[in-house]
């Protein structure tokens, strides 16, 4: 026996039809030629000993047939057979298997038979582990499988493909979920930047990045005006992905607050550790547009991405400040720490100057995105029919960002007394709707534009759920990816 440990996806019983209640026994979901019949009946039978039911996520282990290589055989709950053609039920299974794989060498799978893409995703997500600030004394003595087979019927072409685009999106996912895991005492905006910097290089991205000198004499006063309170000068990072023959361009745009204390409108000590994700969505789109270039995907893609950190101290602007963004027009900050739109419309502007046919922004951008939507439902606003387009994508890959609107009256609450506008409304309500009516000012009349408010869903404070560990998600990046091949493709 090698010591592979086998995960096979084990079907519900319920809902199979029949009602005879006692008669229901799970079924094993797996693609012709993997398993002999005799091996599939025995481990059937381990399994109902068990009393294993199949229920989405359900872990039951039983040591392997003799007749099989592997010693350990691992069946994951994958519910109802209906789920089979739901991607996100399996590509959850999955992930709930391979937080549960911790200490195995090596590990195959027939999830795969079922659907390769979701298996292999939902696998690799569920793989994701961040130690790099446990000394190695406290780093777990289990660490996820280093070798995973997925298992298909027949090789092809195709399969081969497959697997390759779900490694580099997960790959992707890890690199947005490494940056927001990084606590900010060690990712600031200049190392952000160079970060960034490395990364892009490598794929083959143009990298442009300007400092806080530059970013001054151009006059992004969002940017300064959001960074001066702190020692860490901002930046502004520009990746580029070139397209071979499309002339389609999009501009990503995600808000790199390294941490967020509300500067001189201070938030509460409770919680204020979480701010740390306030660059997730910067986070997201780097990691897309690197993506785009690994993927080698026909649309050429510009990430702008603004980064600084929101300190109260003798430097940082005041409740009342007037600022001006990139581009002119001038913000009254009433509030220091709605500073997301500040930073975000400097980039916008800028982003706009290149003439994208779409813009995509995201960001950790209100509160009340969560008292909307819940901590895993990121909002989409924008331009209606792109915005659909953003949410559709956004189900396909089981981010589920949910449409809202932009409701025009909420403009006359950013009216300020004294500049072209303010960068809060005197009330709460529509918090998250508000925000965006901010930036809807920022962009031209003629860009298809999606805003993505991930407050929630960038960061997952409680448990781990299916196939997203604790710490970074990597929210909206398969949501951008999912857009941008779309993009590319029709
Ligand atoms: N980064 C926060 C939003 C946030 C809150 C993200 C909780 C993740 C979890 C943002 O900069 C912020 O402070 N927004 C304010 C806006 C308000 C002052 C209009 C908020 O939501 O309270
Ligand atoms: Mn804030
Ligand atoms: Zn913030």
């Amino acid at each position: 026996k090698d010591d592979t440990a086998l995960v096979i996806g084990l079907i519900s019983a319920s809902g199979s039809g029949d009602d005879t209640a006692d008669a229901a026994e799970p079924t094993l979901a797996i693609g012709d030629g993997i398993l002999d019949d005799a091996q599939a009946t025995a481990i059937t039978a381990a399994l109902t000993a068990l009393q294993a039911t199949g229920s989405h996520g359900e872990i039951t282990r039983i040591p392997a047939p003799e007749s099989l290589s592997v010693g350990l055989v691992v069946a994951v709950g994958l519910g109802d057979a209906d789920n089979l053609d739901d991607h996100d039920q399996v590509r959850q299974a999955a992930g709930i298997a391979a937080r549960e794989l911790d200490g195995l060498e090596s590990v195959a799978t027939t999830l795969s038979t079922v659907d390769l893409i979701a298996a292999a995703e939902g696998l690799f997500l569920g793989a994701y582990r961040f130690d790099e600030f446990r000394s190695e004394k406290s780093k777990p003595n289990k660490t996820p499988p280093q070798r995973l087979t997925l298992l298909v019927e027949s090789k092809s072409k195709e399969a081969k493909a497959d697997l390759e685009r779900a490694v580099a999106v997960a790959d992707s996912v890890a690199i947005a979920r490494d940056f927001v895991n990084t606590p900010p005492s060690h990712l600031y905006p200049e190392e952000f930047a160079a970060r960034a910097r490395t990364l892009g290089s490598k794929a083959g991205l143009n990298v442009e990045i300007l400092d806080d000198k530059e970013l001054d004499a151009q006059g992004y006063g969002g940017i300064i005006g959001v960074g001066k309170g702190s020692s860490r000068l901002p930046r502004l990072v520009r990746l580029t992905h070139t397209a071979k023959k499309s002339p389609k361009k999009v501009a990503l745009v995600g808000k790199g607050i390294t941490f967020d204390t509300g500067g001189i409108s201070i938030k509460p000590a409770a919680n204020m550790d979480q701010m740390t994700s306030d660059m997730g969505g910067a986070a997201a789109v780097i990691a897309a547009t690197i993506l785009a270039a690994r993927l080698d995907l026909d649309v050429s893609v510009t990430a702008t991405v603004p980064m600084a950190e929101n300190m109260p101290s003798s430097t940082a602007q005041r409740p009342g400040d007037v600022l001006t963004q990139y581009g002119g027009r001038t913000v009254e900050v009433l509030n220091t720490d709605a500073e997301g739109r500040l930073v975000l419309a400097d980039a916008i502007v800028r982003a706009c100057e290149d003439d994208p046919d779409y813009l995509i922004d995201t960001a950790t951008l209100t509160g009340a995105q969560m008292v909307a939507l819940g901590t895993r439902t990121p909002g989409v606003m924008g331009t209606e029919e792109f915005r659909d387009r953003v949410a559709a994508r956004s189900a396909d890959v089981g981010e589920n960002a949910w449409a809202m609107p932009l409701p025009a009256e909420l403009r006359a609450d950013l009216k300020s007394r004294v500049a072209d506008l303010a960068n809060v409304t005197p009330h709460r309500w529509g918090g998250m709707l508000a925000a965006g009516i901010f930036l809807k000012e920022f962009v031209p009349e003629n860009v298809q534009w999606a805003h993505i408010d991930i407050a929630g869903p960038a960061f997952n404070t409680g448990g781990p759920w299916g196939y997203t560990t604790k710490g970074g998600t990597g929210v909206p990046v398969r949501t951008i990816a999912a857009v941008l091949e779309d993009i590319a493709e029709n």
